[in-house]
């Protein structure tokens, strides 16, 4: 077989450990050849693409980033597109097309995938938020990255007694931000799942402050939203799939516990740190299981499924299913762990 690869939309740790994979699987279990589009829709649209092999792949496994780059083209946002990514799967003979992405990545190859593409998809996001699938490629290695980033804080915010915001990534779920919050031990953690009452957040800090400790650390997700009515905040602009570009909320925040409660108040945004570097064990097997599953759903003409982690199995489910809406915070894991512990 013919067996193309593709990363899309924000890289992460791990996706190097799933085209590996994806790589050996092929060629040693099946002698299928691969080839690897380029910067995700884009080089297929474009057609540009490179032979993969078990040499090329030689040393990537622990490399964060994608050794096949990766962008956010949204082939049905571009005029004739779409008939030219069927165009270049024909052209190149590709009997499937693993695609590792997000939502929108995996949204994109459903999509062909009903247009007659023979597509498999893998989860991969540092947010955690696709349906379908216990965990995606990416999110271990970013909450270890952001817990080890609040350890820090701590130190810092205790020398000084100051509160420090940490801003986490995470624009439509809080899953970084309530682990990392957990994890790090956080005063209180402000998630996209349920808009924040500033002056709640106050009495936290407030209450916790009373009891003698002059240091506190807020986790808040980039993608967190004041309730309505209380503060207002800018709004972003918006990428090819219609999402905002976020960053900044966090300086909000601090700006406004420094003004409420007199507390000195700095801010972090961890941005792009969370998503780049080595991949955690935990993300390099995930991936390594993702990756040769992919191609067994192949091998069994098991188009238009995603291979997906539940509990300790890899199974799989429709990418229709696992696009049809986020997977947003367990409401459960919020309310009944992470809040006993704000303030
Ligand atoms: O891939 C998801 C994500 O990391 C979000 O958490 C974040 O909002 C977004 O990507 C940032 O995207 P970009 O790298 O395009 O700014």
């Amino acid at each position: 077989m013919r067996v193309g690869v593709l990363t899309g939309g924000g890289d992460c740790p791990g996706l190097n450990a799933a085209i590996r994979a994806v790589v050996r699987k092929c060629e040693v279990g099946h002698s299928d050849e691969v080839i690897g589009y380029l910067d995700g829709w884009r080089g297929v649209i474009e057609g540009e693409a490179v032979p993969l092999d078990v040499e090329r792949c030689r040393g990537i496994l622990p490399r964060g980033g994608t050794i096949l780059g990766t962008s956010r083209t949204n082939p049905f946002k571009i005029e004739g597109a779409t008939e030219r990514a069927l165009e270049t799967l024909e052209r190149d003979g590709i009997d499937a097309l693993i695609a590792i992405g997000g939502e929108d990545t995996l949204g994109v190859a459903n999509r062909l995938g009903l247009l007659g593409a023979h597509v498999v998809g893998i989860p991969k996001t540092i947010d955690n938020d696709l349906s379908g699938t216990d965990a995606t490629i990416g999110f271990d290695t970013a909450v270890q990255i952001a817990a080890e980033a609040i350890d820090r804080l701590h130190t810092t915010a205790e020398s000084h007694d100051r509160v420090i915001v940490c801003e986490v990534m995470g624009r439509h779920a809080g899953w970084i931000a309530t682990y990392a919050g957990i994890a790090g031990g956080a005063t209180v953690i402000l998630v996209p799942e349920e808009p924040f009452d500033i002056d709640a957040v106050c009495a936290y800090l407030e209450h916790r402050h009373s009891t003698g400790r002059f240091a506190s650390i807020v986790v808040t997700a980039e993608g967190a939203l004041p309730a309505a009515g209380t503060i207002s905040i800018a709004s972003p602009e918006l990428d090819q799939f219609g999402h905002p570009r976020l960053g900044g909320i966090g300086n909000v925040v601090a700006d406004e516990v420094e003004r409420r409660t007199g507390f000195e108040a700095r801010v972090t945004i961890l941005g792009h740190v969370q998503r780049g570097g080595t991949p955690s064990a935990f993300d390099r097997v995930l991936a390594t299981r993702f990756g040769t599953a992919a191609v067994d759903a192949v091998h069994d003409g098991a188009f238009g499924q995603m291979v997906a982690l539940h509990g300790p199995k890899i199974e799989r489910v429709p990418i229709a299913d696992a696009v049809a809406q986020l997977k947003t915070l367990d409401k459960d894991l919020f309310e009944s762990v992470a809040e006993v512990f704000f303030g």
